[in-house]
């Protein structure tokens, strides 16, 4: 190969032409770049100031259930270092943080009165946040559910739905001048799916009977959200964060095994939400498994399906599947041996979602790559894998809205290492490198390449 690029630039004998001028790709004006977090994953401060147990506790702490044994019981610390944290976030030139709010702190069962030195650690973030100019966005549920909820039922109870529209409305009334955007739910589909189908995740349920009917209650508990706030005055904007993936058949014969768990993957929660619907060719199917439908009670999908003012995006990956609906690898997975890499898959969802539902405001709420990072010598970690997935997953970004999507952030998962759920601490997400023995951050190579994106509001 060398000798014949060699032999061929020998034998042209015009001068080379200049090379065509790189344009970097430039960012609408004034879009929101961020990194997330979610409670769990990262506060620590398990027992103080009055929080109560929540489904993660219960779960981390039986035995075999998370990798090494590992807890949220310390975490990155977040809950005694963010004035450390926030001051790295805005080093990095963030203009939003995507974290989330520990239902157990607010209400340590789940319903009842207020405590409030739990909200008093949220306002002390939101007012750190607000005095470097990071726009704060607050997740009202990622998965951390009081357990006491849990012992009356969990999501499998309606009840718990309008508990969560009532603690969603106290959160409102706290923090709903100064918070400008909140996020009712972090993706139910994993809940359903990871929570009660495998049961790898709290609450371990394992059950598809159960599971459909917990869907139904957590689309509820949205809707119940969404219009408690209106009900509040509050001026904020609200939606949910859904976990999308692209359907692709992996041959031609498997194009109705593609379409249906299209269906499962993406419609189901969209066309709840956006179009007030539950699609039938998955209700159907959901039929032959759960009890669901007897729980959908009339004015449900009106409730579910309450205008809302952005739809937060999680992409981490495509889904291929066979004509016996087998999901098939066909691109290197990550770390996380779920996560097959294809940057495309997020422009093709995005255009999905404004080809199917319209121009609502669609914000990037997640995205990233578990990668092996080392500290390395003079306090660095060159995590050069997760800068390609960036830089990948941005240019796909930036197509969509160049076709005209109305995509208006962007948020990495995750500004921090953290508490990856049953993997513990062991896969590594972040942007800064928590060295845990002595809850060191230190910025890894991508953090700093991200800071240059968000300088320039470009990708060179
Ligand atoms: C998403 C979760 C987030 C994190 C990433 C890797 O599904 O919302 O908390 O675990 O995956």
């Amino acid at each position: 190969m060398v000798g014949a690029a060699a032999g061929a630039l020998a034998a042209c004998t015009e001068p080379a032409p200049a090379p065509a001028p790189v344009t970097p790709m430039r960012f609408p004006d004034g879009f929101v770049w961020g990194a997330a977090t979610s409670a769990y994953q990262v506060e620590g401060a398990a027992k103080e100031d009055g929080r109560g147990e929540s489904i993660w506790d219960r779960f981390s702490h039986s035995p075999g259930l998370v990798r090494n044994g590992d807890t949220g019981d310390v975490a990155t610390d977040h809950y005694h270092r963010y004035a450390q944290d926030v001051a790295l976030m805005a080093e990095l030139g963030l203009k939003s943080y995507r974290f989330s709010i520990s239902w157990p702190r607010i209400q340590p069962t789940g319903s009842g009165p207020v405590n409030q030195k739990g909200l008093d650690f949220y306002k002390r973030l939101v007012e750190a946040l607000r005095q470097r100019g990071i726009a704060p966005m607050a997740t009202l549920f990622h998965w951390d559910l009081p357990q006491a909820l849990q012992d009356a039922g969990g999501w499998e109870s309606r009840d718990v739905a309008g508990r969560f529209g009532d603690y969603a409305a106290i959160v409102y009334d706290a923090l709903g001048d100064v918070v400008p955007t909140f996020l009712t739910l972090n993706e139910p589909k994993t809940v359903v799916n990871v929570g009660y189908i495998y049961g790898v995740h709290a609450p371990g349920i394992m059950s598809s009977a159960k599971a459909w009917v917990a869907a139904h209650h957590l689309m509820l508990a949205h809707g119940l959200a969404v219009q408690a706030l209106r009900a509040s005055g509050k001026k904020a904007k609200v939606g949910p964060a859904l976990n999308l993936n692209p359907v692709y058949p992996a041959q031609d014969a498997a194009r109705a095994a593609a379409e249906l768990r299209d269906g499962f993957e993406n419609r189901f929660w969209l066309d709840a939400v956006l179009k007030g619907a539950y699609p039938k060719d998955v209700l159907d199917e959901i039929a032959k498994r759960s009890p669901m439908a007897d729980h959908v009670r009339d004015g449900d999908l009106k409730t579910i399906s309450a205008p809302i003012d952005l739809l937060g995006v999680q992409y981490y990956n495509p889904i291929y599947v066979d004509a016996n609906s087998r999901d098939v690898l066909l691109h290197p997975t990550s770390e996380a041996p779920w996560q097959q890499l294809y940057p495309q898959g997020l422009q093709d969802i995005l255009g999905q979602v404004k080809r199917g539902y319209g121009d609502v405001p669609l914000v990037v709420t997640e995205n990233g790559i578990a990668t092996p990072d080392r500290l390395g010598a003079g306090d660095t970690v060159d995590d050069q894998a997760r800068v390609a997935f960036l830089r990948e997953h941005l240019a796909a970004a930036h197509r969509a809205i160049t076709e005209g999507v109305e995509l208006i952030g962007y948020h990495a998962w995750s500004l921090m290492d953290n508490f990856e759920w049953a993997e513990g601490y062991g896969q590594r997400w972040g942007l800064v490198y928590i060295d845990y023995p002595t809850q060191r951050r230190v910025l890894k190579s991508s953090a700093r390449w991200y800071s240059s994106v968000i300088r320039t509001n470009a990708l060179a």
